[in-house]
C-alpha cells in the first residue's frame, strides 16, 4: 500500500532530518514492503535515496525564471526530487490555485515524468448540497487532468476532514473511492484526519490503496504504527 506523510510548513530542516533518518531505521528494521512517501517543507528537500521517496509539496510549472517565491524543475532536480503533490485543498482554498493553473502544473509535471499524487476533494458545504452535487463538484477537478498518466496517484481528501479530527464513515469512503475508481485506473489514497485510531479501519478497505496523513504523521511513531498496520492487512489478505 502507499503511505504519504504531509509535514505541510512543519518542522525545520534539522528536525525533518531526524525524522528521515528515524523513518528509514523503521523501514530498514522491519523490512516493510510498502510504499512510503514523505513530503517535507520546501526548505527541507534534500537528496534522500534509500526506502522512502521524497516529494515536493508544491512547485511552479517552469525549469527557472521569474517567480518570486516560487521554485521549479531545476530546484527540484538538485536533490533528485521525481514526485510532486498537486491540487491539495490548502493550495486550492487558502492558496487560491484555480483548476487551470492545477492543469498547467500537472501537464508541466507529467511532460517531465514526474509521479504525482493529485488531490481531489469538496468542502462541506458541497457535501451537505447532496450526492450529485458532490460528485459533480469533484468531477469538474478531474477536469484537464489525464487520468490515464501511468505516474498517477489520486488522493480523495473532503476538505472538511483535513486537520479537523472529522471524518466520513468508512461506507462513505468505500463509496466515494468506488465512484472515483471509475475516473481512473491510478491509485486511490484517502486523506482527512487520518490518526492512529482509525489508520487500520480506513487502510482495510477495498478500495483505499493508501493514505495521505498530515497532522498525525508529524508523530513518527503514528507514521510508522500505520505503515506497520497496511503491511499486517497485506499479509492477512495474502494468506487468504
Ligand atoms: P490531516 O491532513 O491528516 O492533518 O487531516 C491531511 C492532508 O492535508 O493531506
Amino acid at each position: 500500500m502507499i503511505l504519504a506523510a504531509n509535514l505541510k510548513t512543519n518542522l525545520t530542516r534539522e528536525k525533518t532530518n531526524k525524522y528521515m533518518k528515524g523513518l528509514e531505521r523503521f523501514l530498514d528494521e522491519s523490512k516493510s514492503a510498502q510504499e512510503v512517501y514523505v513530503f517535507p517543507a520546501t526548505s527541507s528537500l534534500d537528496k534522500y535515496t534509500k526506502n522512502v521517496v521524497v516529494g515536493a509539496q508544491n512547485a511552479y510549472p517552469t525549469l527557472n525564471g521569474a517567480f518570486t517565491g516560487e521554485i521549479g524543475l531545476e530546484q527540484l532536480e538538485e536533490f533528485g526530487i521525481k514526485t510532486i503533490l498537486i491540487g491539495h485543498s490548502e493550495r486550492r482554498h487558502i492558496l487560491g490555485e484555480t483548476q487551470e493553473i492545477l492543469v498547467k502544473k500537472f501537464a508541466f509535471y507529467k511532460e517531465q515524468g514526474f509521479k504525482i499524487i493529485y488531490c481531489v476533494g469538496e468542502p462541506l458545504n458541497i457535501r451537505e448540497a447532496g450526492h450529485d452535487v458532490m460528485m459533480n463538484y469533484i468531477s469538474a477537478q478531474y477536469e484537464g487532468i489525464d487520468t490515464e498518466y501511468e505516474n498517477l496517484i489520486i488522493a480523495y481528501e473532503p476538505v472538511w476532514a483535513i486537520g479537523t479530527g472529522l471524518t466520513p464513515t468508512l461506507e462513505e469512503i468505500e463509496n466515494i473511492h468506488k465512484e472515483l475508481k471509475k475516473k481512473s485506473p491510478a491509485p486511490i489514497l484517502y486523506g482527512g484526519s487520518v490518526k492512529v485510531t482509525n489508520a487500520k479501519d480506513v487502510l482495510a478497505l477495498t478500495s483505499v490503496d493508501g493514505v495521505l496523513v498530515g497532522s498525525a504523521a508529524l508523530y513518527l511513531d503514528h507514521f510508522c504504527s500505520m505503515i506497520d498496520d497496511a503491511e499486517a492487512i497485506e499479509k492477512i489478505a495474502g494468506e487468504k
